[in-house]
């Protein structure tokens, strides 16, 4: 697997230091609130099962899969639910955990999607953030984020290329061979 990657691009040590300190600044911001964490399914499944765990609070999750039309290394906006919240967000304070954010437009439908079922809060906690690709409509900023990174196709922890390698430990850039350009 590791053929496939032209380097690494954060090593399990990196991701698990920022993750902790993730993980206390939520601890600090929803002391006393009902925080409920979406994780965007399958991307986000690595780093919720840290998360959660860096997080000193009593508080709910749940998971949400989106599929954009389209595969491979790009994005086309236009997002399709493959599976719906099981518990209501009614009056929660509901943090969305994702993988990374890159052109914005998946989070910002999903994002519509919650402010309608009347959630008390809805803020983001993205993993990684690319700012370089994002699109122009999209106007807003994670809440929190993990770390910026350059415009590069990442995977491992969680992400992956074609269904593959995220199970890696830690954040590799792919050799774009393996998608071919
Ligand atoms: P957005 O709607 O363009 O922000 O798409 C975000 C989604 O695209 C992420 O949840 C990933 O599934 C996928 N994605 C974007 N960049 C990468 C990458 O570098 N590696 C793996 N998946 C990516
Ligand atoms: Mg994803």
């Amino acid at each position: 697997m590791q053929r496939d990657l032209l380097k690494v691009l954060l090593t399990e040590r990196e991701l698990s230091d920022r993750v902790r300190e993730l993980g206390r600044e939520i601890t600090r911001d929803y002391n006393g609130k009902p925080l409920h964490l979406v994780g965007i399914l399958k991307g986000s499944v690595v780093f919720m099962s840290d998360l959660m765990r860096a997080i000193d609070l009593p508080l709910t999750m749940d998971f949400m899969a989106v599929s954009s039309y389209g595969s491979g290394a790009k994005t086309s906006g236009v997002v399709r639910i493959l599976h719906d919240l099981s518990i209501p967000v009614e009056g929660k304070d509901v943090l969305i955990v994702e993988d990374v954010l890159d052109s914005g437009l998946t989070l910002s439908y999903i994002m519509e999607l919650l402010q309608s079922k009347d959630a008390n809060s809805i803020k983001i906690c993205t993993l990684l953030n690319k700012p370089s690709r994002r699109h122009p409509e999209v106007t807003w900023e994670p809440d929190y984020e993990g770390f910026v990174i350059p415009n590069e196709f990442v995977v491992g922890y969680g992400l992956d290329y074609s269904e593959k390698y995220r199970n890696l430990p830690f954040v590799g850039v792919l050799d774009p061979k393996v998608y071919g350009e």
